[in-house]
């Protein structure tokens, strides 16, 4: 591919935009010598005025989305874009948030321009666990363990009951959450079946990956080893989904969550 479309793909400008930042000799190597729209280098070996290049096409990040901010790509704003580079929304495929977290729900968020991955990543016939740390309006009342573990519990205007999780009290009114599935407000809907209410959620992993100590606000791009450990992870999923398939439905009363990762 040639260094201008690789650049528009990036989303670095139109056609035309990256035609000017060559010719006005703003892209170059890392020694500073400028490249030319034939010109072949590797992609880290690249600035363009100066800076690195964003990461190549297959990219996941990883945000810390603030409270209030929106993951969508044409909402109300604030929207998860503002606190990223504006290329990522201009480029080709677009970087793309892993399903969806709520406005008011903060923490680890992915995001990728890796349509296939995503699609994985999101699938609901086999999930990654996400772990959330939930502050109540009320303290526990002791069963909840118990029934969010069950396999039973129903969500209000669902037909199937939810997928095993696993709870762990932290403080009366403070618990950590994982669960293995996606349903729509899934985390402040659980609460609600057991007579609770959630006044703040916050995710800090996904998978094998943990939100760590990356500031409010902040992203980073996945290293090699972390992308390779998600995908490792997907794969297990997806054994596990059809091991599930294949094998006859526990008795309800049997059910174990699985560990998380
Ligand atoms: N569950 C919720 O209720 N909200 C989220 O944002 C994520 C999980």
């Amino acid at each position: 591919m040639s260094l201008s479309r690789a650049l528009v793909r990036l989303g670095y400008g139109t056609r035309k935009e990256v035609e000017r930042l060559l010719a006005d000799r703003r892209v170059t190597t890392a020694t500073g010598v400028v490249l030319r729209e034939r010109d072949l280098s590797a992609h880290a070996d690249i600035r363009v005025d100066g800076a690195p290049l964003d990461p190549p096409p297959g990219a996941v990040l990883m945000l810390h989305k603030p409270h209030g901010y929106v993951c969508s790509t044409s909402d109300r704003p604030p929207l998860v874009y503002d606190l990223l580079p504006p290329r990522f929304l201009r480029r080709d495929p677009v970087m793309a948030p892993v399903g969806r977290l709520d406005a008011e729900t903060t923490g680890l968020l992915l995001l990728t321009d890796d349509g296939p991955l995503n699609h994985q990543l999101t699938s609901p016939k086999w999930h990654l666990p996400k772990c959330y740390h939930v502050t109540l309006a009320e303290a526990v009342r002791g069963d909840e363990a118990e029934r969010f573990a069950s396999g039973t519990l129903m969500l209000s205007g669902e037909t199937t009951p939810l997928r095993p999780a696993r709870l762990e009290v932290c403080t009366p009114s403070e618990v950590r959450l994982t669960i293995h599935e996606g349903r729509y407000h899934q985390v402040r809907r659980m609460f609600a079946a057991v007579g609770n209410h959630v006044t703040a959620l916050h995710r800090t992993g996904v998978g094998p990956l943990t939100l760590g100590e990356l500031p409010r606000g902040a992203w980073r791009t996945l290293t090699d080893d972390e992308v390779t450990r998600l995908r490792d992870a997907v794969r297990a999923a997806k054994v596990a989904a059809k091991t599930a398939a294949s094998t006859p439905a526990p008795d309800a009363r049997g059910a174990t969550d699985v560990s998380v990762s």
